[in-house]
C-alpha cells in the first residue's frame, strides 16, 4: 500500500485504520473501543484498552530476548563520560527508582517534576513515572527559576527530580539554586527535591525535604509497572503560546504509544535493534517522544548526547557519534546544522569518518531552509527529510514516505516537509474557513480528529484546547502555521500566524517576553518580534519606549533589561537585540503593528494599515530600524 492509500483509508475510517495499528502495541487489555468523544468534546482514543509505557519501552524487551541489547548509550563530551545501559540494566535502574518515587508517597495521577541536564538519570526518572502511572513535566534546563515557578504552580508537583548542574559549552549551571529560588517564588511547595550529585558540582541539600538520588538508590528495591488506562496521561509538556502563560500539553498513554510504534515503523523506518539518534533534549518533545520513548518501544537503541553540534569539541561531532555508535538515522533541528556547516563548510569532518550506517537525516523544530538542505544532500548524499510537527501533535504531521509503493522512497523536494503522514488530514484555509488551491497560502489546519498520540488536552485548562486551536474553524484544529501545498500534495510550511517563535529550536512566546520587559519600572510600552537569523531561523528583537523622567542611561537600561529576560525566561531567549525608540507604530485601538515592525526591520515594503494611529511614527522608525537592520 502506498501512503495516498494509507492515507484514504486513514481518512475514510479513522476507526479501522488505527484499530489496526494498535495491534503494534503489547497491550495489557487490548482496546475494543476505538474512538470515542469524551466531556469536553473532544476525542479519546482506545478508552478502554490498558497498558504500561514504562513495561512497553523496557520489561517488553527483556522478555523478547532484548535484555542484553543496549537500550541507552550515554556520550557526553562536556563532560568526557560514555556509558551504556542493556534493556535489562535499564529495567533494573529504573524499577528501582520508581520505589524511590514510590516511597515518597508518589502514586498514580500525581505530578513528578523533572528538571534534568542531558544525563541518563532523566531517562531513568521519566520512565520510572510512567512505571507507577505517575505524570511527569519535564522542564528544559535552560528555563530560569521564574519559569520553573510557573510550571511548579500549574502542575503542582509531590516531587522534583533534578541533578546539581547542567553544563554548557565551557560553563557549568548549578541547577540547586534554581530550583530553591523556583520554589521559594512558587505558591505550591513540593514535599520533596530528589537531586542526583553529579561531580562537577556538589548541591547543598535542605534537611527534611531534599533527598539524594544515589542515597535512596542504594536502598531501592524493584517494583514492577502498574497498569494505567489508555487515556490516563503519561505527561505534561510545557509549550509557548501567544500569551505569558505557558500551554500543558497532557499526552495520554494509549494514543501516545500507538503513534510512536506507528511513526518509528513508517516515518522512521527503524527496527528493533537499530540506532535511532535524536539530537535533541528530553526538556522537548522530540526528546520525550523519539529519545525516550518511541525510541525504547521500537526495541532500537537510543542516544543521550551531552554535547553540542559545534565546539564540543569541534563540528565533526556529529559524525563522530553517528560512526562511533553506528547511527541508523539521526534527528535534528536545521539549526544545527547551519552552525555545522558555518565552521566546516566543505564538510570536511564527514570524511574523517565511516558514515556507513546511517541511512537518513530527519529536521524539524523550524523549517529546513532550502540553502541548508542543498548543503546537506551534497555533503552527505543521504535522503534528507524535513517534518513537521509541534508539541502538540507529539509526531509528525508530514513526513516524506519511505515508500512511494514501489519500494523507493518519495522524493523529497527543497523547502517543503512532504506530504501528510497518514492518519493526518492537513488542509489549507481562508480567512473564511474555505479550502484554497494548490499552491495559494493560508492557515494550515488538520481536519478532526486528530490521530492517535497528539494532545489530549491542556492541562488544568480545557477551555484553552476550544479557545486556542478549535474555534477559529470549527471542526479543523488551527496549527497556528501558515503555509501551502503544492499540486504533487507537498506541504510548505513558511511560518508561525501567532506571536510564537522559534530560536534555534527553542520555541519561545514574544508575548511572554513583553511581559518580562514591560515589568521594568522604566518602561512604558515595548514590542518583540522575531526577525530572521542566518544560524538561528528566528532571533527576538526587542523595542522599548521609556517612561517620561527616567534618569537612567539607556546602555545601563538596555543591559537591566537584557538580564531580566535572561532571568525570567532564560538565556535561551537570547534577546540580545535591544533598542530603545520614542514611539511604536499603533492602531487607533491601540494595538501594536507587529507585522509592520518586522516588515520595516528587514527592509521590506510597508503595507501601512489604514487603521494605524499616526503614520509620521512609520517614517521616524524606518531610518532607526533600517540602521538595526545594518548591524
Ligand atoms: N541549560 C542552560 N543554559 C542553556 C541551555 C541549557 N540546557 N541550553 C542553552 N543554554 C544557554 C546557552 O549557554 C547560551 O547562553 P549564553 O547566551 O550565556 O551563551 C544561551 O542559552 C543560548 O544558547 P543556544 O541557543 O544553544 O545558542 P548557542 O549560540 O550557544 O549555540 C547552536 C547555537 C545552534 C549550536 C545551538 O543553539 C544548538 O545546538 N541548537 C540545536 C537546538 C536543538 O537541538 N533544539 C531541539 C529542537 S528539536
Ligand atoms: P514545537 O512545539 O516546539 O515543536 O514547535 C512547533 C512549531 O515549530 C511548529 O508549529 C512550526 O512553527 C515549527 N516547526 C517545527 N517543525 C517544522 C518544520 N519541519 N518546518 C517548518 N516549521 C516547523
Amino acid at each position: 500500500m502506498n501512503n495516498s492509500e494509507r492515507q484514504e483509508l486513514a481518512i475514510i475510517s479513522p476507526e479501522s485504520y488505527w484499530h489496526e495499528q494498535a495491534k503494534l502495541v503489547a497491550w495489557y487489555k487490548a482496546p475494543q473501543t476505538i474512538l470515542s468523544t469524551n466531556s469536553d468534546s473532544w476525542h479519546e482514543w482506545f478508552v478502554d484498552g490498558e497498558l504500561n509505557s514504562c513495561y512497553l519501552a523496557l520489561d517488553y524487551h527483556v522478555e523478547q530476548g532484548r535484555g542484553a541489547q543496549v537500550a541507552l548509550i550515554y556520550d557526553s563530551p562536556v563532560t568526557g563520560q560514555k556509558q551504556q545501559f542493556t534493556y535489562q540494566e535499564l529495567t533494573t535502574l529504573v524499577a528501582k527508582f520508581a520505589d524511590v518515587l514510590k516511597k515518597q508517597q508518589v502514586s498514580k495521577g500525581d505530578r513528578v517534576l523533572i528538571y534534568m541536564p542531558m544525563i541518563p538519570q532523566a531517562a531513568i526518572a521519566m520512565l520510572a513515572c510512567a512505571r507507577l502511572g505517575v505524570i511527569h513535566s519535564v522542564v528544559f534546563g535552560g528555563f530560569a527559576a521564574n519559569e520553573l515557578a510557573v510550571r511548579i504552580n500549574d502542575a503542582e508537583p509531590k516531587v522534583i527530580v533534578s541533578a546539581s548542574c547542567g553544563i554548557e559549552i565551557a560553563k557549568v549551571i548549578p541547577y540547586k539554586p534554581l530550583i530553591d529560588e523556583a520554589i521559594e517564588k512558587a505558591i505550591h511547595k513540593p514535599k520533596s527535591c530528589i537531586i542526583y550529585q553529579r561531580e562537577q558540582v556538589q548541591a547543598q541539600l535542605i534537611k527534611n525535604r531534599d533527598l539524594d538520588w544515589q542515597t535512596q538508590m542504594d536502598i531501592a528495591v524493584e517494583i514492577p509497572p502498574v497498569a494505567v488506562k489508555s487515556t490516563d496521561p503519561l505527561y505534561i509538556l510545557y509549550t509557548s503560546g501567544t500569551t505569558g502563560k505557558p500551554k500543558g500539553v497532557v499526552r495520554d498513554n494509549g494514543g501516545h504509544a500507538v503513534a510512536m510504534l506507528y511513526s518509528m515503523k513508517n516515518i522512521y523506518g527503524m527496527q528493533p535493534g537499530d540506532t535511532f539518534w535524536a539530537a535533541s533534549d528530553v526538556g522537548w518533545v522530540v526528546g520525550h517522544s523519539y529519545i525516550i520513548y518511541g525510541t525504547l518501544m521500537a526495541g532500537c537503541t537510543s542516544i543521550i548526547y551531552e554535547g553540542k553540534p559545534i565546539k564540543t569539541p569541534d563540528a565533526g561531532a556529529f559524525w563522530r557519534v553517528c560512526a562511533e555508535y553506528k547511527v541508523n538515522a539521526l534527528f535534528t533541528a536545521p539549526t544545527a546544522f547551519r552552525a555545522i556547516g558555518k565552521e566546516d563548510p566543505e564538510g570536511d569532518f564527514l570524511k574523517d569518518y565511516d558514515l556507513s550506517s546511517l541511512k537518513r537525516l530527519y529536521l524539524a523544530g523550524e523549517r529546513l531552509d532550502p540553502t541548508t538542505y542543498l548543503w546537506l544532500k551534497e555533503k552527505t548524499q543521504l535522503p534528507i527529510i524535513d517534518h513537521w510537527w509541534q508539541t502538540e501533535t507529539g509526531w509528525a504531521i508530514a513526513s516524506t514516505p519511505l515508500d512511494d509503493g514501489t519500494g523507493n522512497m518519495m522524493t523529497t523536494k527543497a523547502g517543503s516537509s512532504g506530504p501528510a503522514v497518514a492518519g493526518y488530514n492537513v488542509q489549507i484555509l481562508d480567512i473564511h474557513g474555505q479550502q484554497v488551491p494548490a499552491g495559494q497560502q493560508g492557515s494550515v489546519v488538520i481536519k478532526l480528529p486528530l490521530p492517535p498520540g497528539c494532545l489530549a488536552t491542556i492541562y488544568r485548562d480545557p477551555q484553552r484546547l476550544l479557545s486556542g486551536y478549535l474555534s477559529t474553524y470549527p471542526g479543523y484544529y488551527l496549527t497556528g502555521d501558515g503555509g501551502y501545498i503544492d499540486e504533487d500534495g507537498y506541504l510548505f510550511i513558511m511560518g508561525r500566524t501567532d506571536d510564537v517563535i522559534n530560536v534555534a529550536g527553542h520555541r519561545l512566546s514574544t508575548g511572554e517576553m513583553e511581559e518580562v520587559l514591560s515589568a521594568h519600572p522604566a518602561v512604558a510600552e515595548c514590542a518583540v518580534v522575531g526577525i530572521n537569523d542566518t544560524l538561528k531561523g528566528q532571533m527576538p528583537l526587542g523595542l522599548v519606549v521609556i517612561k517620561n523622567g527616567i534618569r537612567t542611561s539607556d546602555t545601563q537600561l538596555v543591559s537591566e533589561l537584557r538580564q531580566s529576560i535572561r532571568t525570567s525566561i532564560g538565556a535561551i531567549a537570547s534577546l540580545k537585540n535591544l533598542f530603545i525608540i520614542d514611539r511604536l507604530p499603533k492602531t487607533r485601538s491601540g494595538k501594536i503593528l507587529r507585522k509592520t515592525l518586522r516588515q520595516m526591520i528587514e527592509g521590506q515594503k510597508i503595507e501601512i494599515p489604514s487603521t494605524i494611529e499616526d503614520s509620521q511614527v512609520i517614517t521616524e522608525l524606518s531610518a532607526t530600524l533600517a540602521n538595526i537592520n545594518k548591524e
